[in-house]
């Protein structure tokens, strides 16, 4: 197992976001986390990223074991291999499509960046067309293509991707699902928080259903896929 969260609790205050989670993930696998707004799917993220403290639970990465006494903050996740990329497209506007690629890099030593934007302008093209223009110039899709390859460049075991295709046009969302699917088959596992849930679970190995800060389903993609009662609720069908 890559990752395990074994009974996180996660608050803003008085709110209690996320209650007693409890998720694995394997190497290899695209495991999707689907559930309305505001059910804590990025407060969830976030917390396996060490972007906001746990209140109590555990994470269990490679043998790392965090938990909210043992915090890690996002960088020493980073280093060990989670990155987040955050819901909304925060690229650096003012820098240049490459060198906010160099941003996202800022863990790997010289020598081995160049592989790195290798492996982003081969994802995608778009974005090596435009290496030398600012980043706030971008399309918003350009710009989410260009947040995945800032996360891409830490080379992240573990990619967590929050809402990728939010806000792209439906061949673009394809397009954007074809390329989650190409980044996991280059060896990187993937933890993804869609509304796109019918997408999303196409292509997960696995999915979990959050509802309120619970964990109310899991299942294989295809389980979950064909659960009635997941339709009605979260899909609206
Ligand atoms: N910084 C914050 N301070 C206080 N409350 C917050 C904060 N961030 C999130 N919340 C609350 O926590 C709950 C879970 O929010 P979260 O952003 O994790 O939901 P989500 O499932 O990602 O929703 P969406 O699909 O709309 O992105 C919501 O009720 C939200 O209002
Ligand atoms: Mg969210």
């Amino acid at each position: 197992m890559l990752l395990e969260a074994k009974k996180l609790n996660t608050f803003y205050g008085n709110l209690h976001a996320i209650w007693d989670i409890d998720i694995e993930v394997y190497e290899k696998e695209i495991v999707a986390l689907i559930g309305s707004n505001g059910a804590g799917k990025s407060t969830l993220l976030k917390t396996i990223a060490g972007s906001i403290p746990m209140s109590s639970g555990e994470v269990i990465y490679k043998g790392l074991h965090i938990t909210a006494e043992k915090r890690h903050k996002a960088n020493v996740m980073v280093k060990n291999g989670i990155t987040l990329c955050p819901e909304g497209r925060h690229v650096f506007p003012r820098l240049t499509v490459h060198d906010n690629l160099k941003m996202g890099g800022y863990i790997r030593q010289k020598h081995e960046l160049e592989a790195g934007y290798q492996r982003v302008y081969d994802l995608f093209p778009r974005l090596k067309e435009r290496y030398s223009q600012m980043a706030g110039t971008l399309s918003g899709g350009e710009q989410q293509m260009l947040a995945i390859g800032r996360a891409l460049m830490s080379s992240p075991k573990l990619l967590m991707l929050d809402e990728p295709s939010l806000g792209l046009s439906p061949l673009l969302t394809e397009k954007m699902f074809e390329l989650i699917q190409e980044i996991r088959s280059q060896g990187t596992t993937i933890l993804l928080v869609e509304q796109n849930a019918v997408s999303a679970l196409s292509i997960a190995n696995r999915g979990y259903v959050l509802k309120v800060g619970h964990i109310t389903r899991t299942g294989t993609g295809k389980e979950l896929l064909e659960s009635q009662d997941i339709l009605s609720s979260y899909l609206g069908v």
